[in-house]
């Protein structure tokens, strides 16, 4: 079977990312993670790239300032370096360009912690816990030039208890997207050319 070089962009701690990169091991996965990318150089993410023997590479975006584009067109070099063919992005903060995704679209996933449409954008679980909501989750999406607008993948939902708080709610969420990101992920590699 055909199996997809895979990159995943992060900026922190890489739970997702570990996720993907243990479900990749299978035979039958349809992506091969070919790469991890950081904006930041202290992402704990990338010592557990390493760990699992996969490539690594920062493009830190600091030194470029407000010129976005700039910072985008060193990640999108190194993308091509490693001939990736879709890109996951999992945790990373850095709003994208129209320039960026229109060069992947199509090709570019992302999961966001909330049930899309609902909240997009930060602090989700608090702003689900403020409207009283009765459920929260995440969804895998593909990426637009509108924040997390892009056509939902799959989602998963739990439960938002009348004591939660933004932490035990985001534990709650976070197992259902480690195992949500790998099966959207599959799912989003069967619409690859
Ligand atoms: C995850 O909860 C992910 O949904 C969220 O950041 C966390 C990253 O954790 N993403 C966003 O908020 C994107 N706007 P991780 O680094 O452990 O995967």
């Amino acid at each position: 079977m055909k199996k997809h070089r895979l990159a995943i962009l992060i900026s922190g701690r890489g739970s997702n990312m570990e996720a993907i990169l243990s479900a990749a091991t299978a035979s039958d996965y349809p992506a091969e993670p070919k790469l991890v990318l950081s904006n930041r150089p202290d992402a704990a993410g990338l010592q557990i790239a390493t760990k699992h023997r996969v490539q690594t590479a920062c493009v830190d975006h600091k030194p470029f300032g407000s010129d976005r584009e700039a910072f985008e067109r060193q990640m999108d070099a190194i993308l091509q370096e490693h001939q990736i063919e879709i890109i996951a992005l999992a945790g990373f903060m850095r709003v994208l360009t129209p320039w960026f995704v229109r060069r992947w679209t199509g090709r570019m996933i992302n999961i966001h912690p909330s049930l899309l449409p609902k909240y997009p954008g930060l602090n989700t679980h608090q702003r689900a816990i403020d409207a009283g909501d009765p459920e929260a989750g995440c969804s895998v999406h593909w990426v637009t030039e509108g924040v997390d607008e892009g056509a939902v993948i799959a989602q998963a939902k739990a439960p938002i208890l009348p004591d939660d708080t933004v932490d035990s709610l985001a534990a709650r969420i976070l197992p259902l997207e480690h195992e949500l990101y790998p099966r959207a992920l599959a799912e989003a590699c069967q619409s690859l050319k």
